[in-house]
């Protein structure tokens, strides 16, 4: 039976869970105080910085696939990378693509997403009379961090299947992050109308304003999500076409790491409001974190 990756990883009970989690945690988070909002934020762009690096290094690994493993002749992973390896790492690399310049600044002038944070950061602070460099990254962040960097396979194995949990992971990194987004930016026209609007009207570049950090990621990140799936989908009809074994393998990887990223999501968005609101240094997952 043909496999479909999406409406395994995505499933409705998911997306319903994960949709109201975030939604009362990002509540509970923007419900603060200005104090509350730059802290928020500032590590927030602290974790979201990283992204766009690690997509890069994933895309390359797939391309050079045989670099990093001794496979033997006529395995399927050796023939997976002869034949469709840059075509999964193309997939991958769309993600970087948008991260790097940003879709309404490609033609003159190029705009990193890290860029339009940057901004967004500053503006914040502009707006509510603060020094920027009051801004601090919570001890919190180096655990969020390492455990993003080894889900993407940052210094790790980088065999086939390796790769493709670090596959699984960038798929829950682009999917349900594109939902974060979306309720971070409904919920800041909510809470903060007076914050946002006056953000919207500071441009950076081409209509590119202080909020537009915000606003782009909920729809770029379905869509990178979308050839993140394809990608995945490609390794499984690739396999799936030699041993069927070897397939649910495969689909056992992608889930693990998708898992690995839903997890970690809970745990900033968790941990943040635990850290802030009730017990300094309690650790939400520190079992998972520390694995
Ligand atoms: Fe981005
Ligand atoms: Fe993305």
């Amino acid at each position: 039976m043909e496999k479909n990756i999406k409406n395994i990883l995505i499933t409705d009970e998911l997306v319903k869970n994960k949709r109201k989690e975030l939604e009362i945690d990002i509540s509970k988070i923007l419900s603060g105080d200005e104090n509350q909002v730059l802290d928020f934020f500032s590590n927030y762009i602290y974790w979201n910085g990283i992204f766009a690096g690690l997509v890069t290094n994933l895309s390359s690994k797939f391309h050079l696939g045989l670099d990093f493993f001794d496979y033997e002749k006529n395995s399927i992973e050796r023939g997976f990378f002869q034949s469709v390896g840059h075509k999964v790492a193309g997939l991958i690399f769309a993600a970087a693509e948008d991260e790097y310049a940003d879709e309404s600044s490609k033609e003159d002038i190029r705009i990193e997403h890290k860029t339009m944070a940057w901004f967004m950061m500053n503006k914040m602070y502009q707006f509510y009379g603060r020094d920027i460099s009051e801004r601090t990254i919570d001890d919190l962040m180096s655990s969020i961090t390492s455990v993003t960097k080894r889900g993407y396979g940052l210094n790790q194995d980088s065999d086939f299947l390796s790769l493709v949990r670090y596959l699984g992971f960038h798929i829950g990194s682009e999917k349900i992050a594109s939902y974060e987004f979306g309720i971070i930016a409904s919920k800041m026209k909510e809470l903060h109308p007076d914050l946002t609007n006056w953000m919207k009207n500071q441009e950076l570049i081409n209509g590119i304003n202080a909020f537009s950090w915000i606003e782009v990621h909920g729809p770029v990140e379905d869509a990178h999500a979308n050839y993140a799936l394809d990608a995945a989908q490609m390794i499984i009809d690739h396999v799936g076409n030699k041993n069927l074994e070897f397939q649910q393998k495969v689909i056992d990887e992608l889930e693990n790491g998708f898992n690995l990223f839903s997890n970690l999501q809970d745990s900033f968005f968790k941990e943040y409001i635990f850290l802030k609101n009730y017990k300094k240094g309690f650790l939400y997952n520190e079992k998972f974190l520390n694995k």
